[in-house]
């Protein structure tokens, strides 16, 4: 577990507050959690994609920059906000540009320094915390009005226990929205063949996704998890959320040459993401009972 236990907004007076204590993963020995923190460190010095942070132009109109505007009302400022798994210097520092107490929860050290620096360099005030998404036991109950969580519950194999980690920090009507990879898109073949992005991993598994290489849609060097539809979408339902709206962020191009990302994504789209809004009395939605459900 990670010591002590920290409100949200800790830090406001400081320029960045670190919370620094042994990772749970750690003490657990839990492989997967350990190889995506290296990897990701990796990733950082090798410069790999989503390593880099926020431009000035972003800075112009943070929220916008961050994706959020529609959903968030179009303002932040005064809420106390988590940016999950989402370290790089982007998320974070963005929301507190937008007037949000903010803090940044990352499993890699090398992703949060660049939140460091960038908060540093541009006198914002941030929360960075080095831990995993499914133990946030160094946070209080419903610290946080929002959760915003880019794509990075792939990395880890039980996504309920992310959903319910975020259900005990978010507060009552408090928001979450999450991206997540599309599991049809983690299943397909990264390269055309001429009978087109043949499905070659099973749906159903109960161990990552191969390694990959080459592929605009995965990263190298990490260990990846397929979550089902029922997981990504029942699971938030079964955790107390309940789901406002649902997007599938367009990249598709069919001008793009043949097995470029762009391409591929006129085929498969590879994000979704999700807004849900925490119910008053979660814990009395976690247990839906399939019996109820009619089944064709
Ligand atoms: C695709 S990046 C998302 C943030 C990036 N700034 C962006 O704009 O896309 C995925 C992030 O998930 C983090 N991550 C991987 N496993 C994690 C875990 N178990 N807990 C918390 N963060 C994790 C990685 O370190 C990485 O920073």
């Amino acid at each position: 577990m990670l010591a002590g236990t920290v409100a949200a907004g800790a830090a406001a007076k400081s320029t960045c507050h670190v919370i620094s204590t042994p990772p749970f993963y750690v003490q657990r020995r839990m492989p997967a959690h350990e190889q995506n923190r290296r990897a990701w460190n990796r990733r950082v010095r090798e410069r790999e994609r989503f390593t880099e942070p926020a431009t000035d132009e972003d800075f112009r109109d943070p929220l916008t920059a961050v994706g959020g505007a529609a959903w968030l009302g179009g303002d932040v400022r005064g809420k106390r906000v988590l940016c999950l798994g989402a370290g790089g210097g982007r998320q974070g520092p963005l929301f507190a540009a937008a007037g949000a107490t903010t803090t940044v929860v990352d499993i890699s050290s090398a992703m949060l320094a660049i939140d460091r620096e960038v908060a540093h360099a541009r006198g914002l005030p941030l929360t960075v915390i080095e831990g995993s998404m499914d133990d946030l036991s160094a946070l209080s109950a419903a610290a946080f009005d929002l959760v915003s969580q880019p794509v990075s519950t792939c990395y880890v194999p039980d996504i309920s226990r992310v959903y319910r980690e975020v259900a005990r920090v978010t507060a009552p009507d408090g928001i979450y929205v999450s991206q997540h990879k599309q599991p049809t898109s983690l299943q397909a073949e990264v390269r055309m063949s001429s009978r087109g992005y043949v499905l070659e991993e099973p749906y159903y598994r109960d161990s990552p996704l191969p390694e990959v290489q080459g592929s605009p849609h995965r990263e190298p060097g990490t260990l990846e998890y397929l979550h089902r539809w029922e997981e990504l979408l029942g699971g938030l339902c079964r955790a107390g959320f309940v789901i406002e709206d649902v997007l599938e962020p367009r990249h598709a191009d069919f001008s793009a040459a043949i097995d470029s990302f762009a391409h591929r994504c006129c085929y498969l789209p590879p994000y979704v993401r999700i807004k849900a809004r925490r119910g008053k009395n979660p814990l009395k939605n976690a247990s839906a009972s399939r019996a109820n459900i009619w089944l064709p």
